[in-house]
């Protein structure tokens, strides 16, 4: 049992922690030597006056060094995405097989929906029997079978994050550039990738609303990358507006098949392609991130990544029949319409409550471990600076029973406007 407190009263007084240092104190704290009120002291401390660079580098080795690292055997460039989330973002589900198809392995540890925001685990499980809980071994068997897999953390790889992470939520401590440039890039380090892309959400649907913390956030994910010589390229996107048509677990998975059949919404394909072919490009499987493109534009065309995202699903014990037959995955068995009171052009004032609606007809948690209704949703038929009539539907609520339905309606009334004249905002901010 280490006595920490000489350590803590480093960052207490605004002093930088060595990469020892910080490697001591999460190694205890992840072996149960060190109490959760000294690491809410650490982290408060750490929230109030922030890390170094070369602090938050040591720090990120030292939460990485806290489990295992995953190291495939596989002669394919080790690649993968992550987004910082947000409404509608089903970009993994498409984008992972396509990338698949094009030559890549794709070890994707992903998360679970909370708050506004779906989870792209919790979206593959209205796929009936899929399962995305694994150890090591079998994810190795995932990656030789179909090129991909996307599935939950394990709980050897950086335990300290699932500790920290935890105490972070309960203790309002989540939104600490350093923490957060941590806590994701160690799990993504810990794959063991050759490259790296990352999707910034900015806006009112983001969980980084604020501007000035998704430029700090950006900048210190590109310290540690450097750091740890990976080669990554980070994208700024607008989640200013859902992201495709569809919000809500069963209508995600049928807009992302569309996606892998070639269609679906511009703006799905858009991010996919773009995604995609800078990760084809950073990994050498493309000279460029035009040629990336085009390679993953092939892959949707030509029903590869379909072919692709149907191994992986199989893979994971999913029933791949489901996929095609009328009425495979679990669907809400009512539909509302929500309609224009004027005509104009359409505007989303609050991206987040549109995912909040969804949780309340059912299809979202407050808390990790509340049960998801997979089949509720909704599908925008109008979408940002569309025209709209008086009286014509902006988007259709699939529901049960009621359930939720006149809270969800308020919701959405509240965050969708008609104006005068359309607002577009481009999807991609930077990159
Ligand atoms: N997602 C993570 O994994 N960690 C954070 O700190 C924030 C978002």
């Amino acid at each position: 049992m280490i006595d920490p407190r000489e350590l803590l009263a480093i960052k207490r007084d605004g002093g930088a922690l060595t990469a020892a240092q910080s490697a001591e104190l999460l190694d205890a704290y992840t072996r149960g030597d060190v109490a959760d009120y000294h690491a809410a002291v650490l982290l408060t401390s750490i929230f109030i006056h922030s890390m170094t660079d070369k602090e938050l580098a040591g720090w990120t080795r030292g939460m990485i060094g806290t489990g295992r690292t995953l190291s495939f055997e596989t002669d394919r460039p080790k690649v993968d995405k992550h987004s910082t989330g947000g409404v509608g973002d089903k970009v993994s589900l498409p984008l992972a097989p396509a990338l698949a198809a094009c030559g890549c392995a794709v070890p994707m540890i992903s998360g679970r929906g909370l708050g506004h925001t779906g989870g792209t685990l919790d979206k593959l499980e209205a796929i009936p029997g899929l399962r995305t809980e694994f150890d090591a071994e079998e994810l190795q068997g995932l990656l030789d079978s179909a090129g991909f897999f996307v599935a939950a953390q394990t709980a050897d790889l950086v335990p300290a994050d699932k500790l920290l992470y935890a105490l972070r939520d309960v203790t309002g401590l989540v939104a600490s550039p350093p923490l957060i440039s941590s806590s994701i890039l160690s799990k993504k380090l810990a794959e063991g990738l050759d490259a790296l892309v990352l999707d910034v959400k900015v806006g009112s649907g983001s969980f980084l609303t604020n501007q000035e913390m998704a430029n700090e956030v950006t900048r210190r994910m590109h310290v540690i990358a450097s750091d740890f010589q990976l080669p990554m390229t980070i994208f700024r996107t607008s989640m200013k507006a859902p992201l495709g048509c569809a919000v809500g677990h069963t209508l995600e998975v049928a807009e992302s098949l569309e996606c892998l059949r070639g269609g679906g919404p511009d703006d799905l394909r858009e991010l996919v392609t773009l995604l995609g072919g800078e990760l084809l490009r950073l990994s050498g499987v493309a000279s460029s991130e035009e040629g990336g493109r085009a390679k993953i534009e092939s892959a949707l065309d030509s029903g590869r990544a379909l072919a692709a995202f149907e191994a992986g699903v199989q893979a994971q014990g999913g029933d791949v029949a489901a996929l095609e037959a009328e009425g495979g995955l679990p669907a809400a068995p009512d539909l509302e319409h929500l309609c224009a009171d004027t005509a104009g052009y359409v505007n989303f004032t609050d991206c987040a409550a549109i995912g909040r609606a969804v949780g309340s007809l059912g299809g979202g948690r407050t808390h990790l471990g509340d049960e998801i209704d997979m089949g509720v949703g909704l599908v925008l038929t109008k979408r940002q600076g569309d025209r709209v009539d008086a009286g014509e539907p902006l988007c259709a609520i699939h529901h049960r029973g009621g359930v939720g339905l006149e809270e969800a309606c308020s919701q959405l009334l509240a965050a969708i406007e008609v104006v005068d004249s359309p607002e577009v905002e481009p999807l991609v901010l930077d990159g």
